[in-house]
């Protein structure tokens, strides 16, 4: 018998979830995961909205992954609130919550990492080394042991989805990966986890952000092509609200290569910090 937490079931070994999705699958249904790391929000139910649209069973699992944090960032003071996180399950219909402790993923004489190589060495990867490879490794073992017939990730965290999607092309991994879109905040600003970390000062501060994408947006529309030139006003602009821009750049949507020129398909990314909040949003610039 699983555990119940919240009004949801709640697995905490490998062994409980693939008995589940064993079940499950046996009665002829699809199964669509959801990874996260707990603090669910509003975009996070997107994506099990997302899951639902292509599956009748749901697993969202809830696991703060320490292999993707670097020494001076906030594992431990993560937002952890796992009893509301599996009432919010329960009441978006998820029927299994996976919430693993850290000794269960990770037992004693664990060796075995899974890295993308290329996608993950700019962008995020520059500041955060060993993060995608933290990343890939637990989602991996995640997609291993849940059976789904397909796996859900927000565009929100675009280079970990273009990696994601990467790995399982290239490891053969039969669960699908699907992207998708930010979710946001009624005046714009990308939901996160993060977000709470935010005062009221720097969270109105870091509208900044969606503002300035839009407006790049807008001057590709117009016939704006100059790269240096775009990045150069989105730059000014968060740094003008008192962000500290780590990096904002337009790429190639799949290869994620910078562009020099817009020709052909463009995503903006940026990431910036406001506060103790380092903040992620991209937005297509030529679809
Ligand atoms: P976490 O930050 O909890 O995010 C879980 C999933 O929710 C990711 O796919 C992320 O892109 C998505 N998400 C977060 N905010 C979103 C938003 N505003 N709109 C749409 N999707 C959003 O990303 C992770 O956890 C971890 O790296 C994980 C993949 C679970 C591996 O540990």
């Amino acid at each position: 018998m699983l555990e119940r937490i919240g009004g949801v079931a709640v697995a905490r070994t490998p062994a409980q979830v693939r008995a589940w999705s064993q079940e499950v699958r046996a009665a002829g249904k699809r199964i669509a995961l959801v990874p996260t790391m707990g603090a669910l929000h509003a975009g996070h139910m997107t994506l099990v909205d997302t899951a639902r649209a292509h599956a009748e069973a749901v697993i969202v699992s809830i696991f703060v992954n320490p292999m993707q944090f670097g020494p001076k960032e906030d594992f431990s003071a993560y937002p952890r609130p796992f009893a509301d996180d599996c009432a919010r399950c329960a009441h978006q219909g998820v029927d299994l919550v996976y919430a693993p402790t850290p000794e269960t993923m990770y037992p004693r004489g664990f060796q075995s990492h899974v890295e993308v190589e290329q996608l993950t060495q700019g962008l995020c990867g520059a500041a955060r080394p060993a993060h995608f490879r933290g990343v890939t490794t637990v989602v991996l073992k995640l997609l291993n042991i849940a059976l789904a017939d397909v796996a859900v990730f927000g565009e929100k965290d675009y280079q970990q989805l273009q990696a994601l999607k990467r790995m399982a092309l290239d490891l053969d991994h039969p669960t699908r990966i699907l992207g998708a879109p930010i979710a946001r905040e009624p005046d714009g600003l990308a939901m996160s986890s993060r977000n709470v970390y935010l005062t009221a000062d720097e969270r109105q501060a870091a509208l900044v952000i969606v503002r300035s994408l839009r407006a790049a947006q807008a001057q590709v529309r117009a016939g704006e092509r100059d790269v240096p030139q775009l990045i150069a006003t989105l730059a000014a602009a968060m740094t003008k609200a008192g962000g500290r821009v780590d990096y904002a750049q337009i790429v190639d949507p799949q290869s994620l290569q910078p562009l020099e020129t817009l020709d052909r398909p463009a995503r903006v990314i940026v990431a910036t910090w406001f506060g103790r909040a380092r903040l992620l949003d991209n937005m297509d610039l030529l679809p």
